[in-house]
């Protein structure tokens, strides 16, 4: 069982995303336990403040540091620490496979202009971006790292589904799918799926599979290569 703790200004922003399909079902089956607290329950003021001008001067507000450390302190959060942020690291299918294979994640939602950087020195935290752009918040990159996590963990896909055929597990793009009907507005189904010589089929999504990487992300292919 991985235990999964977000400190988040917005905790209805999670509620239905892990309640339902293969996350939901894995929490359900006890694979996961999600612990999501809200960062103003760790406030001391009578306005819960979280935020503050940043030193320095310039625009926007900065998320202040105790109460990200006082949530930390109360879920007892072990290694690692993640602030979501657009300057970190990229996740990766490497960075999820380190996660699954944990036993306890924590997430810390920024939100404004930034978190107080004391955040991420102080507690050890890994700076994790989703990609090159820039969210209102931490909430949607918590989600998308928590579904990658979630959907690695043993048991927590169902026999029909697999994650060791899916992009990036083997370091390549998938190759396209197809279901039925095989003709659909002149649109064909390859003939090598409907041939049903498994050999063939086999070589066809490697061959896809291939070109996909090689066209769409160069950079993955040139470290393949390599
Ligand atoms: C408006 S953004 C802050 C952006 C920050 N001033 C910067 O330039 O890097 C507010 C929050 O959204 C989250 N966020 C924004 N973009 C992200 C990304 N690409 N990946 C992960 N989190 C992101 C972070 O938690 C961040 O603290």
């Amino acid at each position: 069982m991985v235990r999964i703790n977000v400190v988040t200004l917005f905790p209805d922003s999670f509620t239905a995303a892990l309640g339902s399909s293969i996350v939901g079902r894995a929490a359900a089956a006890g694979l996961v336990r999600f612990r999501i607290v809200q960062l103003r329950d760790y406030t001391h003021d009578k306005h819960h403040t979280v935020d503050d001008a940043p030193y320095g001067g310039g625009a926007g507000m900065v998320l202040k540091p105790e109460p990200f450390f006082e949530a930390v302190e109360d879920l007892k959060a072990k290694p690692p620490i993640v602030v979501l942020s657009a300057r970190g690291q990229l996740f990766t299918h490497e960075l999820a496979v380190r996660y699954s294979l944990g036993s306890e994640l924590t997430l810390l939602c920024g939100h404004y202009k930034d978190i107080d950087n004391r955040v991420v020195d102080g507690l050890g935290a890994e700076e994790v971006s989703i990609g090159d752009f820039v969210l209102t918040g931490g909430e949607p990159a918590a989600l998308c790292v928590v579904d990658a996590v979630v959907r690695l963990l043993p048991s927590a896909l169902g026999d029909h589904e697999s994650a060791s055929s899916d992009s990036h597990y083997e370091g390549l793009l998938a190759p396209p799918s197809y279901t039925r009907p095989p003709s659909y507005r002149g649109l064909e189904v390859p003939d090598v799926l409907l041939s049903g010589d498994h050999d063939k089929i086999a070589a066809w999504r490697a061959a896809e599979a291939e070109r996909l990487t090689r066209e769409r992300r160069p950079d993955i292919w040139k470290k393949l290569d390599a």
